[in-house]
């Protein structure tokens, strides 16, 4: 039997993600249907980007990114993006792909000028799935995002310190300038 391919691929459009076939086990977020259509909406965002996991015209895993709410403290800064969502399918799990396709992602230099975030709310972890209590997921999470570049960050956020588990990421392009870094801390704490 030859091995399975897993392409990755990104940014795609709206069309070529709905010509594909979600995985029936894609439901972290919402039911594998309705997150389809999602992601493609994040397609159509100014700077939404969703990069795909696919064996053959199978979609086993994603990542999106689009600009911070406009509501949100991030939006303040012309330099941040958020990672909005991680997910691979069930079965795929704990064989590289969702690892693979953040280092995919970040191989190509367009992020080094970008402050990319990732906001880690506990009740969106597999827990139940993986067997992983909350604070193994997390240690899990600190791996599988450490190694493209995020590094757990201070905040004041709210919806971070609701949970001692919940964790603010980010992963500081290594042509951000000086100012825009410490721009980014003072958002991040609520200074300005
Ligand atoms: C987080 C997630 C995307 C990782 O995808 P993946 O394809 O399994 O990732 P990898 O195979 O590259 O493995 C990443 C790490 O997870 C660990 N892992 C994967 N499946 C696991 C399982 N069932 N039990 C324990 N650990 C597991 C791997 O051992 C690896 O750990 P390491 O970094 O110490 O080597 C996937 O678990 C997922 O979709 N989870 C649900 C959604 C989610 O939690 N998203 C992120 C937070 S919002």
């Amino acid at each position: 039997m030859s091995a399975v391919e897993i392409v990755m691929e990104g940014p795609v459009s709206g069309d070529c993600l709905l010509s594909l076939q979600m995985s029936a086990g894609l439901n972290n977020f919402r039911p594998f249907e309705k997150q389809q259509q999602a992601l493609a909406v994040i397609c159509g965002f100014d700077a939404g980007r969703v990069y795909v996991a696919r064996s053959e015209k199978e979609i086993v895993g994603y990542v999106t990114f689009h600009r911070p709410d406009e509501y949100s403290r991030w939006h303040r800064h012309p330099r941040v993006l958020e990672l909005g969502g991680v997910e691979v399918s069930p079965g795929w799990r704990g064989r590289g792909v969702g690892s693979g396709l953040l280092l995919h992602i970040f191989n190509d230099d367009c992020w080094e000028d970008y402050i990319v975030i990732s906001t880690e709310y506990f009740r969106h972890w597999d827990t139940a799935g993986t067997g992983l209590d909350i604070w193994g997921y997390r240690k899990m999470l600190d791996g599988f995002f450490g190694r493209a570049g995020f590094m757990p960050v201070s905040t004041n956020d709210p919806d971070i310190l609701e949970h001692p588990a919940n964790v603010l990421m980010a992963r500081v392009g290594s042509g951000v300038g000086w100012d825009d870094v410490m721009d980014f801390e003072e958002i991040a704490t609520g200074r300005i």
